[in-house]
Order: structure tokens, then sequence, then C-alpha cells
């Protein structure tokens, strides 16, 4: 049985009161929440004084990341390590979301090396997937999503898979408003788990694969309530703590 992961990317939201005071009201209306991992993923400068917090509140939430370099010492300026995230605690990267993929160029290629990378370091790749307005209508959807995992698969091997995260992520639901509807991602998490499959079924079926595109407390159960969807990535929504951890709390319940 896959335990369901709910995380939250702040994206490039934040200041020292916003993040104490969202922490603050996480590990409140957490408290005693079971059955569902909760995660966030902070901008890099404030994982110091989210792991803090957290500490503080003596809560279970799991600290993140939102991206990472390639080196974890040396002479690469302005870059950030895993060694460095795992120094404050942080165990969940997001890797290959779809706003670096398009504002920073990164490859599939880029991103696989990001994937190993995080893995030799021991923590947890939360690999992004997901297709464009323009791919969705040309029916390229489960193209798109099997090149992505491919980049890991053929040069890692499918095993590589084992204790990451994938977040299937349409980039037309990102931000929009415009959820995929639970049926819809519900078939395409089948095929994303189908195209694993076909080099291990094992793999596939312990791979914990969570929606991620306007999910809100409003239509978190129903797509919690879907035998492939284990969990969400949550942007906007996860900046309000209540509204959060309704839906951390909508996975718990369905996946009980
Ligand atoms: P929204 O929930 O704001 O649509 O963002 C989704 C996302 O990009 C999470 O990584």
């Amino acid at each position: 049985m896959r335990h369901p992961v709910v995380m939250g990317n702040w994206k490039l939201n934040g200041s020292k009161a916003m993040v104490t005071e969202l922490l603050n009201g996480l590990n409140a209306e957490l408290e005693g929440v079971t059955g569902v991992d909760v995660a966030v993923a902070p901008p890099a400068l404030y994982v110091d004084l989210a792991e803090r917090v957290i500490k503080e509140g003596g809560s279970k939430i799991i600290l993140g990341a939102q991206n990472t370099d390639l080196k974890n010492s040396g002479a690469f300026t302005g870059d950030m390590s895993p060694e460095m995230l795992k120094d404050f605690g942080a165990t969940h990267i997001i890797i290959g979301h779809s706003e670096r993929r398009e504002y920073h160029n990164e490859s599939d290629e880029f991103v696989a090396k990001k994937f190993a990378f995080i893995k030799e370091n021991g923590l947890t790749p939360v690999l992004c997937i997901g297709e464009s307005d323009a791919q969705n209508e040309a029916g390229e959807t489960l193209a798109v999503c099997a090149r992505q995992l491919d980049a890991v698969i053929k040069t890692q091997g499918v095993e590589a898979l084992n204790g990451a995260i994938v977040a299937y992520e349409p980039i037309w639901a990102i931000g929009t408003g415009k959820a995929a509807t639970a049926e819809q991602a519900q078939d395409i998490h089948a095929a994303i788990r189908a195209h694993i499959a076909q080099s291990s079924e094992e793999v596939a079926k312990n791979l914990v694969i969570q929606y991620g595109g306007s999910v809100k407390d409003s239509n978190a159960a129903e797509l919690f309530g879907m035998p492939d969807i284990d969990g969400a990535l949550v942007g906007g929504a996860a900046l309000d703590a209540k509204g959060f951890a309704a839906i951390a709390k909508a996975a718990a319940k369905a996946k009980a």
C-alpha cells in the first residue's frame, strides 16, 4: 500500500514573518493527523528558519527544497548543494519543475543528472513531469511524460525510482485554477504507472505519483479518491495553513 504524500511548493514566496506564521499554523493544524506525509519546500534561504520552526513545534512536517545543483562543494558560484540542504534537514528535493524547465532551460538530461545526484546524497527526488497545453491538445501527454521519465530510467535503471516521488503536473493546470478533472488525472497517472511497469511492475506498484496543478481544498478529496493518485504537489493553496492542512487531511482520509 502506497503512503500518500502531500507537499507544498512555496515557489518564490516567503519572508521571515511569513515562514514563521505559516509553519506555526501548519504545526497546529496538523497535530494528531496521521496517514499522510506532509512536506514543505520553502525558498532555499528560508530552509534554515523552517527547520527551526518545525522543530520547535514538535511536528512531523517533512522539510524539502525546490532545487539543487550538481556539486556538493567547490568553485561553483551561486550554486546550492544537496549536502547543504541535508545539513538543514531538507530531504525532499523538487526537480524538473516546468518553471525551471522553461525559465532556466533545464533539459530532461540535466534533470536526470540532478535526480542521480540527489539519490547519491541519500535524499528523495520529487521529479516533476507534465505536458504543455499545446502538447495536451496534440495528444502527446503520455509521450512527453514517458520521455521525461525515460531520461532517468534509461540512464539509471528503473530501480532508481525506488523511494523517489513523481509529480505529474500538467503545465496548463499550474496556477490557472483549471485543474485536471479527477478522471483525467487518474487516466494519466495509470498510464504513467503502466509505462514504468514495462520496466518493473514492482517499482511501478510502489511508486508514489502525486498530482499537481490547481489542487485546492475543494477538489482534493475527489482527486485523492482515485486509485493512482497518491498525493499532491501544491502551489498557491500551500501558502495558507488551513487550506493546505485540509488538503493533507483529505489525502489521509481518502487513503485510510
Ligand atoms: P498551483 O497549485 O499553484 O497550480 O501550482 C502547482 C505547482 O506548480 C506545484 O509545484
